[in-house]
């Protein structure tokens, strides 16, 4: 199969844990027969420099003429102590996932059974710790017009806005998936102050009759926050708005033992985008000590969404777990003898390689 990639390393450690995503996509390509075609665009920061837009027309034709978009990361601190600055690397990521219509965010929150003692939480609380977060990603207060500051400069502004055709595609997504899992829905809001939590309630609600058979709670935010550290094995799916999901699904990641763990997947009308949750953690930038797993299993979450090649996925979930096991990993979970990030993706690649593929649909 032919399978056409645009690459978007982005800042940061972007570049580098790319490249290790790119020799295991490779590896499994040649493992199964497909052939990647892959094109590298400008993002962020880099594109900034290069051109100062942070998402080119150029790079929005390469994404929309892919079958996936791999992505690094973005940010940049030269950027973020400037509170003048007109345009910042960020806005090249919201622009990105705006214009592709990517409205759902879904994130795994899986833990690892060779990393649970770097777990903050104890042990017996993450073991088996399983959930999915369903974070809507192009509407509320991250797009919400107005926003801006007025003529004095004294009074800023930000608008939260939720049209009920944007929460109820994301509901249906997570009941969707919520179907196929624990069949438990947990919707995330702040119901009691504000009135776009409210509509997410009663659209929610209306929706629940067509899904009788999943169980679904409601629960505010900051009760949430505390549920996710206190047990979090009770999740299975929750839905939640933009900037809600962006803080929870963070906090998630640490439970797991280390926040460069971490994969997720942007999909909805247009190529879907395949990233870490972590940031661009510049000061590890160009160093080769960043963990490359969390755009490893991103490349996985690729295999499976974009080309529903399951297969693929899951061997590269194997390696992955070798590699844990085995105790080849960076330095945020083996400060004492960590191996470089290039180290990590040549031995992910290598055991693909060698791999026995009758055993690869097992587990
Ligand atoms: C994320 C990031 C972005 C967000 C930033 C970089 C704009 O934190 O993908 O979670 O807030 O959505
Ligand atoms: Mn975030």
């Amino acid at each position: 199969m032919k399978i056409k990639i645009t690459v978007l390393p982005g800042d940061g450690i972007g570049p580098e844990i790319i490249d290790q995503a790119l020799k295991v996509v490779n590896s499994v390509c040649i493992k199964f027969g497909h052939e990647p075609v892959y094109r590298t665009g400008l993002v962020g920061a880099a594109a900034i420099d290069d051109c100062g837009d942070p998402y080119p027309e150029e790079t929005h034709n390469l994404c929309m003429d892919s079958d996936a978009v791999l992505f690094g990361a973005i940010g940049d601190p030269r950027f973020d102590n400037d509170p003048k600055a007109k345009v910042r690397p960020e806005k090249g990521l919201l622009a990105m996932r705006k214009k592709l219509g990517l409205y759902a965010n879904i994130r795994p929150i899986m833990t690892f059974s060779s990393l649970l003692h770097k777990s903050p939480l104890r042990q017996d609380l993450v073991e088996g710790a399983e959930f999915i977060a369903i974070r809507e990603l192009t509407g509320g207060i991250y797009f919400g017009r107005p926003q801006g500051r007025s003529e004095d400069g004294d009074t800023a502004y930000d608008t939260c806005i939720y049209h009920k055709y944007e929460i109820e595609r994301i509901c249906r997504l997570a009941f969707d998936f919520a179907m196929k899992r624990r069949r438990k829905l947990t919707m995330v809001d702040k119901a009691n102050v504000l009135a776009t939590s409210r509509l997410w309630r009663e659209t929610l609600q209306e929706l629940a009759g067509e899904y009788p058979e999943v169980e679904v709670e409601y629960m505010f935010v900051d009760n949430a926050a505390m549920q996710i550290i206190q047990w979090p094995k009770r999740f299975d799916v929750i839905v939640t708005e933009n900037m809600f999901g962006d803080i929870l699904t963070d906090e998630a990641s640490v439970i797991t033992g280390s926040l460069g763990m971490l994969p997720s997947a942007s999909i909805g009308l247009h190529t879907s985008v395949f990233e870490p949750v972590h940031g661009s953690y510049p000061q590890a930038a160009g160093k080769n000590i960043a963990n490359p797993l969390a755009a490893v299993l991103s490349a996985a979450l690729m295999f499976e969404y974009a080309f529903s090649l399951h297969k693929e996925a899951m061997l590269i979930r194997q390696a992955v777990e070798q590699s844990l096991l085995a105790g080849i990993v960076t330095e945020d979970i083996e400060p004492m003898n960590p191996a470089k990030t290039s180290e990590v993706g040549d031995l992910l690649a290598d055991w693909i390689e060698k791999a026995n593929l009758s055993g690869a649909g097992r587990k």
